[in-house]
């Protein structure tokens, strides 16, 4: 078995930024190009070696689940109208031995709530959390990049990059001392500090790889900003009994629970995309701005 074979994906958000477009399914079923975002999380997970997939679901549940589930209708017309590559492309979303367990949070209490959810799917060992809002691209995959951290250190690691002064109000952001160029081990953490109270320009985003003590840390934890269970202060909590390190990925993550980022993904992984990206970028040329 893999050294982590399960991966939690907290989806319950309410996802107001990107209102109205959340007001009926959840943000992570936006498509980004040709695929939800979701499925892309899901991918980078299955690359990692993990094969149980935990999503924590809210209200709006039901599109997920049916994302990863057979589509009979679907599935029975392409095969009568002999579409086998498409045919192929449905079954490719949920591999034969990938599990997904699905499991409510029936009230969005915050990020560390959500992760609490699934404790008792993930009992007593460490795991993975995915948010699927900030879409990696990697090479390997930023997940892959660090389970094979974990084999070395075998302890939480947590995705930074360096984000602007300007920035750190978005972002949990850490401090500790450099082990190399890519990793730090943590003595600290601060949710959403301004730039003037920020102890770095380190960033978390949203791959984290967590070990099993962290459920006991956040259930115990008060309410911290905005009044939300908030993961931060669980991972906090957890770096005085345990190590806990950064990891600077190779990669680039697209904020896609803003609009922002979520068109330059749509613009950069377009112009990556095997059948459109030519005729995109010629598109985009034409436009003259
Ligand atoms: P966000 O901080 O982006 O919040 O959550 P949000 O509610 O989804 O979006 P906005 O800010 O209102 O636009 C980060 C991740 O944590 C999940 C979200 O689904 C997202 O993947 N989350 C957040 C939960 O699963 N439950 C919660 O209670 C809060």
């Amino acid at each position: 078995m893999a050294l982590i074979n399960k991966a939690i994906f907290p989806v319950a958000g309410l996802g107001t930024r990107f209102l109205p477009a959340t007001k009926a399914q959840p943000k992570e079923m936006l498509p980004v190009v040709d695929k939800p975002l979701i499925q892309y999380a899901v991918e980078e997970a299955y690359a990692a070696g993990i094969r149980q997939m935990i999503f924590v679901n809210g209200r709006n549940k039901r599109a997920i689940p049916d994302h990863f589930d057979t589509a009979f209708e679907l599935e029975t017309e392409l095969e009568a109208a002999g579409k086998k590559e498409l045919l192929a492309l449905v079954h490719s979303i949920k591999p034969d031995d990938m599990e997904c367990i699905y499991i409510r949070q029936p009230k969005a209490l915050g990020l560390g709530h959500a992760v609490l959810c699934a404790q008792c799917v993930v009992v007593n060992e460490p795991f993975a959390v995915l948010l699927a809002d900030d879409l990696m691209v990697g090479k390997p995959p930023v997940l892959k990049q660090m389970v094979d951290q974990f084999s070395e250190w075998q302890a939480s690691i947590l995705a930074v990059q360096e984000v602007p002064a300007e920035h750190t109000k978005r972002y949990g952001i850490v401090a500790g001392s450099a082990i190399s160029d890519r990793l730090m081990d943590l003595t600290h953490m601060v949710e959403k500090p301004n730039p003037e109270d920020a102890p770095s320009r380190l960033g978390v985003a949203g791959r984290y790889i967590l070990t099993p003590g962290v459920f006991r840390e956040i259930a115990t934890q008060p309410r911290g900003v905005g009044g939300e269970i908030q993961l931060t202060d669980g991972i906090a909590a957890l770096m005085r009994r345990e190590k806990v390190f950064a990891f600077r990925y190779d990669g680039k993550r697209y904020d896609c629970g803003s609009k922002e980022g979520f068109l330059q993904a749509n613009v950069e992984l377009a112009l990556d995309h095997p059948q459109l990206g030519a005729s995109f970028r010629e598109y985009l040329k034409s436009l003259e701005i």
